[in-house]
């Protein structure tokens, strides 16, 4: 294969042209592939449509080998675990067929475990012409414009993360359980590129180890609203056939699903790639 790797104009993401991931990827493609993603850290692929669910898992598997089923057991495809279903569709009765809303907050994947997930894959199956958009925020960038002090303030430190720190009717519910809180380092190194991103989220960190109750919202408020500038930001407006996969440890997401019109179809697949130990 081919393949030509188009950087996003929004400064965050590439898309790249010339795979096909109905057919197997060669060894070089997916070399190409993860050094594309280890730079860019967000990938599209556009006009993949008609993938299968064992499609969808091979795709993943380019990243990694190692996918993990979502905790939201009853969000599973019916026929595959490894994927997760998030849809706005309800079939006759009443039931939900996927995810309405996996999370209109920012959050990095899966961080509220020792091991996070390395990458997350979503295919688009239907998307509406407006709404719906995947937000993405870059960590790395946002590290690296920190002031030297900033930096020397965040070296070493470690935070809790916890899934239920926001409140979700599948925990009030006692419907799933959130995994006990654990802790992960504020900056974490690339293994590929050896760049540093920050590694904490609105969403699921609750607080900075070590430092007291105020001094741990402080130094999250004034990080998260660094991070959140606009120069951080893209918007990924989806088509319908789409593939994107990124970096969780290199940026954090939002969706948009939370107020989404109803009327408004949309159904995505999601994988989770699994990842390694932080430290
Ligand atoms: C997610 O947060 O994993 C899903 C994002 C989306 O539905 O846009």
């Amino acid at each position: 294969m081919t393949i030509t790797i188009i950087p996003s104009e929004q400064g965050l993401g590439a898309e790249v042209k010339g795979v096909d991931f109905s057919q197997p990827i060669d060894d070089a493609t997916q070399a190409e592939l993860i050094n594309a993603f280890s730079d860019h850290h967000v990938l599209s692929f556009r006009g993949q449509d008609g993938l299968s669910t064992d499609h969808v898992l091979a795709a993943s598997r380019v990243f990694d080998e190692r996918l993990e089923a979502h905790a939201f057991t009853h969000f599973h495809h019916p026929d595959e675990p490894l994927i997760m279903v998030l849809s706005n569709r309800v079939e006759g009765g009443g039931k939900p067929k996927g995810m309405r809303d996996a999370g209109t907050f920012w959050h990095s994947d899966v961080a509220y475990k020792p091991k996070p997930a390395k990458a997350t894959m979503l295919y688009s199956l239907e998307v509406p012409h407006k709404g719906g958009d995947t937000l993405f925020c870059n960590l790395t960038r946002a590290y690296e414009d920190l002031s030297a002090d900033m930096k020397d303030r965040l070296e070493g430190l470690k935070a809790w993360h916890y899934y239920a720190k926001l409140k979700r009717d599948v925990f009030e519910s006692g419907k799933v359980t959130a995994p006990p809180e654990c802790l992960h380092p504020v900056v974490r190194t690339n293994p590929i590129s050896g760049r540093k991103a920050i590694y904490i989220t609105p969403a699921y960190t609750t607080r900075i180890d070590g430092l007291s109750t105020t001094d741990s919202d402080a130094l999250m408020e004034e990080i998260f609203e660094h991070c959140l500038q606009q120069k951080y930001r893209m918007d990924y407006k989806w088509r319908a056939g789409d593939i994107v996969v990124w970096d969780n440890a290199a940026v954090m997401h939002s969706a948009t699903t939370k107020d989404l019109d109803p009327t408004k179809y949309r159904t995505i697949w999601r994988t989770i790639i699994s990842g390694d130990d932080t430290f």
